[in-house]
């Protein structure tokens, strides 16, 4: 039997939320987010339906990169609490029924780790081929991941002269994949994290971690792929691979699925924000037709915002600065000529209607959603601050001081909140908890509906045409139940009437999000009006069926 049949495959229709613990709540007033304060939010995200926690680096780390700079793969950073905390917080998501999955850098360390530490002093010793050394400056003109910063991917290191190559920033070296004894420390950290109640990893990277002079190793991730589930049956590994669809289906470990488990869909996200941009459904569609079959194990992460830039580079120059245009006028909002450092209230100025479309189309795409945190609030970025850290501001729990997410009277917090018109004081989840007509209030119906139309995640999808541009039609068959998911994207007030074929008469139809809406079945169809910016749910039952809906 393949390994991407075996297993419970929880992820196929899980909620995943990202989020880090140093921005989420402190507990202990010192400014920075802890582990108690996370453990104290655990009902909150329980309630809003989350089902998978996932992890920002909570590692030891000097915090260059956000903590994706890693010195220690085998701790807890003190500042947020040490093992002891990280065990407590992992019984109580179990016993709200949700999962936990961690970050897994492996491409690089920080230069602080033991490792570079010896690696660069002793090149005969132990870890001398832990990284990747050369006498002289190799003639090779990749582009660092952060061109603003970095010419290139060598550096001489100041202690032994040598050069060491790192893919991101010159204080990343990069791992030396290649040597048994580098996997073999890998599969450990894997181990040590499984054994102590992860249920699996996002996977940092993954191109470059596999990428060898040879070209790309897949057998390693395979190798990692066994060894995860050697260990933890039912464990996942959620991949950054940031590619053409084609090369993604690679690492899926194509028709056998025994690579990554899941993966991030970088392509859809781009094409949804681009359809965004036009008000039109066409790149969005094309995205969906053109993604490949995956093995049954295998699924999408659907996303709308991460922690990085909303990266458009696999779009045109043309289409990329359509994007700029609509959402990033300023400069300032741009970053690396490629992305745009906002989260999506601030590209969508705030409009309710637009920003409900947004996620209702995201929520409804063949896969799982993956949420960062905030957006379930509308949390908008801090323009003020440059670079990715705008959109990696501390939670906004309560309209006092620093938004309750520090304990009153704390002297400075671990980032400056934004300011008017996105401050706590306005947007915050204490507020929208008493309030049914709140953003948050939506994403709980959003997620309900999510998690009761397991369609979503396991069905057939078909793209309906509706004779409308700016129409996306999908529906999601499974077992005998039809899924039917319609977005107009066209703006408020510009309505349009449709109706979907091939529907028999007798056919119960349910609306998920809006039971105000009740759609006729007509003459083999479905006869529909939807406004701009509006969303649909549907399930179609058959007659007979005893699909409850
Ligand atoms: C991808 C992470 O998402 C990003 O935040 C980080 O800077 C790079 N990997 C390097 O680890
Ligand atoms: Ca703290």
């Amino acid at each position: 039997m393949r390994i991407s049949e075996t297993g419970d495959r929880w992820w196929k229709t899980a909620v995943f939320y990202n989020l880090d613990v140093k921005t989420y709540l402190d507990w202990n007033g010192d400014g920075i987010g802890d582990f108690e304060g996370l453990a104290n939010r655990l009902d909150y995200l329980a309630d809003l339906g989350v089902t998978c926690l996932w992890l920002a680096p909570f590692y030891p780390s000097p915090r260059r990169d956000n903590g994706y700079d890693i010195s220690d793969y085998y701790g807890v950073h003190p500042d947020y609490g040490h093992l002891g905390d990280f065990v407590e917080f992992v019984r109580t998501a179990k016993d709200r029924g949700m999962r936990i999955i961690v970050d897994l850098v492996v491409n690089h360390t920080s230069q602080d780790h033991p490792w570079f530490q010896a690696s660069r002093e002793d090149p005969q010793g132990e870890y001398g081929d832990f990284y990747l050394w050369r006498d002289e400056k190799p003639d090779d003109d990749t582009e660092n991941m952060f061109p603003d910063v970095e010419d290139g991917v060598w550096s001489q290191d100041e202690t032994s002269g040598r050069y060491y190559r790192h893919t991101f920033y010159r204080h990343q070296p990069d791992l030396n994949t290649d040597s048994a004894r580098v996997r073999e420390e890998i599969e450990k950290v894997l181990g040590f994290w499984l054994q102590i109640g992860a249920d699996g990893f996002r996977v940092d990277a993954v191109p470059y971690l596999i990428e060898s002079e040879q070209g790309r190793e897949h057998d390693f991730l395979r190798s990692l792929r066994g060894a995860l589930t050697r260990r933890h049956g039912s464990a996942m590994m959620l991949g950054e691979v940031n590619l053409p669809y084609g090369e993604q289906l690679e690492f899926f470990g194509g028709e056998d699925g025994d690579e990554l488990t899941m993966q991030f869909d970088f392509v859809g996200n781009q094409a949804l924000w681009l359809s965004m941009a036009r008000q039109d459904a066409g790149p969005l569609r094309a995205a969906l037709q053109s993604r490949p079959p995956l093995a049954t194990g295998n699924q999408w992460g659907n996303f709308v915002r991460n922690h990085d830039e909303l990266t458009l580079d696999q779009l045109s120059e043309e289409e990329r600065h359509e994007v700029f245009d609509a959402f990033a006028p300023e400069k300032a909002q741009r970053i690396h000529d490629r992305g745009i450092v906002r989260r999506a209230p601030g590209m969508l100025e705030s409009d309710p209607r637009r920003l409900r479309l947004l996620y209702s189309l995201a929520y409804s795409l063949p896969g799982a959603p993956v949420l960062y945190y905030g957006e379930e609030i509308g949390l908008i970025e801090n323009g003020a601050i440059p670079g990715r850290s705008a959109v990696r501001t501390p939670m906004q729990w309560t309209d006092g001081e620093h938004g309750g997410f520090a304990p009153a009277g704390t002297a400075e917090i671990v980032a400056p909140q934004p300011g008017e018109g996105a401050a706590p004081a306005q947007i915050n989840v204490s507020e929208q908890l008493r309030d049914e007509h709140s953003l948050l209030a939506f994403h709980r119906r959003l997620i309900a509906a999510y998690r009761s139309s397991p369609e979503i995640g396991w069905g057939e999808l078909t793209v309906l045409e509706t004779g409308h541009d700016c129409v996306l039609a999908h529906r999601l068959t499974l077992d005998g139940a039809d899924f039917v998911a319609v977005h107009n994207l066209a703006a408020h007030g510009r309505s349009v009437e449709l109706a979907l074929d091939g529907v028999v008469e007798g056919t119960e139809v349910a609306s998920l999000l809006d039971p105000t809406v009740q759609p006729e079945v007509e003459r083999g169809g479905l006869r529909l009006e939807l406004d701009g910016y509006g969303a649909l749910w549907l399930r179609l039952v058959a007659p007979g069926s005893r699909r409850l809906h």
